[in-house]
């Protein structure tokens, strides 16, 4: 390290979940595993207990532990929000605020994922990124809140709106594009699926890995070449619908059968956008995504095979 330079401390908040499960492996692979302070409400070996609500516990950490960027994760996702609107303004809005803070007092840069959600039934099917957003959901409104944050708050805070995200090694939190990764354990376990969307529902989606490299690139990048897109930019993975994902994985278990319930999620997905348009990441830090449905589908399949026979 070059003399003068301040190593690199890491916090993340939400760790335990499905983003926090990986990136933290990957952090720690980079940046050594004890400069990664990894973080949750919920109780874990390796993490350490924070509420993202407990303002001067974020701080005292963040000075403790010399912390010099944070990557915050903790959140309620659409379909666990909308049933507790309040909380999830709470934890979503109050939470981040709280972590915006601490970032200012100490000194630290700091990534806080945005989403699709944060369109609305306005947006064109295919989403630019410079667009209305006017989200139906309250989790959508939470993330445009951020996304204000980011460019008003002073700091160098920096947002990607993820895709649906398709992973293996932790379950999904509690969104809409649950099914995604549901219908993986289904069709390997149950060999049925009951999906709680239309077999015609198109929404863009990503494979996990895909969306922590995005995320480790977005943060490497140099602040001057980050326009006012910084809050939250559209990046695209893939798009499909349920019946071509059904279609894909027929390719590793043709017997699998999917059948469809649509719920309150319905609604959700239906007020997102099919595809999402994102040259602007592309021209501003170089961003591409690497994985389609059917390579998705082989990860997910394989991965999930692996893990079984080796537990
Ligand atoms: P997740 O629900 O899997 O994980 C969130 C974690 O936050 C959980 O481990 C939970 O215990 C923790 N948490 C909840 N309340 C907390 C609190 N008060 N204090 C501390 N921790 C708390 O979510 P995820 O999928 O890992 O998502 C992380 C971030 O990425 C969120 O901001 C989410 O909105 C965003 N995002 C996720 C997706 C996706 O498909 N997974 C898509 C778009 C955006
Ligand atoms: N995947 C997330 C959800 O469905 C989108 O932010 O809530």
């Amino acid at each position: 390290m070059p003399m003068g330079t301040v190593p690199t401390r890491i916090l993340v908040t939400g760790a335990l979940g499905q983003i926090g499960t990986e990136l933290v492996e990957v952090l720690r692979d980079k940046y050594g595993e004890k400069s990664v302070i990894a973080t949750d409400i919920r109780e874990a070996n390796g993490c350490t207990q924070l509420d993202v609500m407990d303002a001067e516990g974020i701080e005292s950490l963040v000075q403790n532990e010399e912390i010099t960027d944070i990557y915050h994760l903790a959140a309620l996702l659409s379909a666990t929000g909308e049933k507790n609107p309040d909380l999830c303004w709470s934890i979503n809005v109050d939470g981040l605020v709280n972590v915006i803070s601490a970032a200012k007092k100490y000194g630290c840069r700091l990534f806080s994922p945005s989403s699709i959600a944060v369109f609305g039934p306005d947006c064109p099917k295919h989403a630019p990124q410079v667009t209305g957003l006017n989200p139906s959901t309250v989790y959508g409104k939470t993330k445009v809140v951020g996304e204000h944050l980011a460019m008003s708050s002073e700091i160098d805070m920096r947002g990607l709106r993820y895709p649906g995200l398709i992973s293996w090694k932790a379950p999904a939190g509690g969104g809409t594009t649950d099914y995604a990764v549901e219908i993986f354990h289904a069709a390997l376990y149950e060999g049925h699926y009951n999906c709680f969307v239309r077999e015609d529902t198109r929404l863009p989606m990503m494979y996990m890995d895909d969306a922590i490299r995005a995320t480790l690139e977005l943060m490497e990048a140099s602040l001057d070449s980050l326009g006012t897109s910084r809050g939250g930019y559209n990046i695209a993975g893939c798009s499909f619908t349920v019946g071509e994902l059904v279609e894909s994985i027929h390719r590793h278990i043709p017997e699998f059968t999917c059948s469809f319930i649509p719920d309150i999620r319905q609604n959700y997905a239906d007020s997102w956008p099919d595809s999402i348009e994102d040259i602007v990441a592309r021209k501003e830090w170089g961003w591409m995504p690497e994985f389609n449905l059917d390579r998705i589908v082989d990860e997910m399949i394989l991965n999930l095979r692996n893990s079984q026979s080796s537990s």
